[in-house]
């Protein structure tokens, strides 16, 4: 049902109705057709804000595709969302499980982001919950983990808000073209919860 997160989402469309959002926007898993504009969008967001992502931009043209295929189309567990509006794609997040026996409890959301020209109507939020909704729907999920740089003002208050906590800080954990930013990793607790 649209704007409501306790089902398992595929495919939502929210209307302005549902949310704070002025626009329609559509928030739907991606899959290998839409490689080549989740690539665009993620230059767009490394290129855009270097201290926000660990990633760095890569020099090979042809390495987003490849990541982004290798991610997201071979395990049902390493999902990616997209937010489109007007039938572009403005926001992406990705969740996937940790692989290692001892660490398959755990989930990881990453690559959040959303055009600078669609922020503040909504979309980040709605792509952060559909994120923890699937994550917590895969069998023996307790808890959903993120890493955060602290010049990303704007994510970490919609983390905080969205329930996650700080357990950790790396000082000076990504520097770039001489600046430097900590990284802050944040938890949430799904046990038992309902989004
Ligand atoms: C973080 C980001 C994804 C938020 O996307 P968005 O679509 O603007 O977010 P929403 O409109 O859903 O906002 C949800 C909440 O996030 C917080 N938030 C978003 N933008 C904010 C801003 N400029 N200042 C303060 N809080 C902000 C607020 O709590 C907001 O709720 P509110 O509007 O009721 O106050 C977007 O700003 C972005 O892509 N930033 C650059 C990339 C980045 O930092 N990615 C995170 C990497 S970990």
């Amino acid at each position: 049902m649209p704007g409501q997160y306790s089902k398992r989402l595929t495919s939502t469309v929210l209307q302005p109705s549902d949310t704070k959002m002025t626009m329609t926007c559509t928030i739907r898993q991606l899959d290998r057709d839409d490689a080549n504009a989740w690539a665009s969008l993620r230059r767009e967001a490394l290129e855009a804000h270097p201290l926000a992502f660990g990633a760095s931009i890569p020099d090979d043209p042809g390495y987003l595709v490849e990541f982004f295929l290798t991610r997201c189309a071979s395990n049902a567990e390493s999902v990616v969302f997209g937010a489109f509006i007007d039938g572009s794609l403005v926001g992406i997040v990705g969740v996937l499980r940790n692989a290692g026996k001892k660490e398959y409890h755990k989930a990881y959301i990453w690559g959040m982001y959303v055009a600078a020209g669609s922020r503040r109507g909504g979309a980040g939020e709605v792509l952060l919950r559909t994120a923890i909704q699937r994550g917590r729907s895969w069998s023996g999920i307790e808890q959903v983990h993120l890493s955060v740089s602290d010049v990303a003002y704007e994510a970490r208050r919609l983390y905080e808000r969205n329930g996650f906590q700080q357990w950790g800080r790396e000082p000076r954990a990504l520097c770039w073209e001489g600046n430097c930013a900590d990284e802050i990793h944040m938890g949430l607790d799904v046990r038992g919860s309902t989004c």
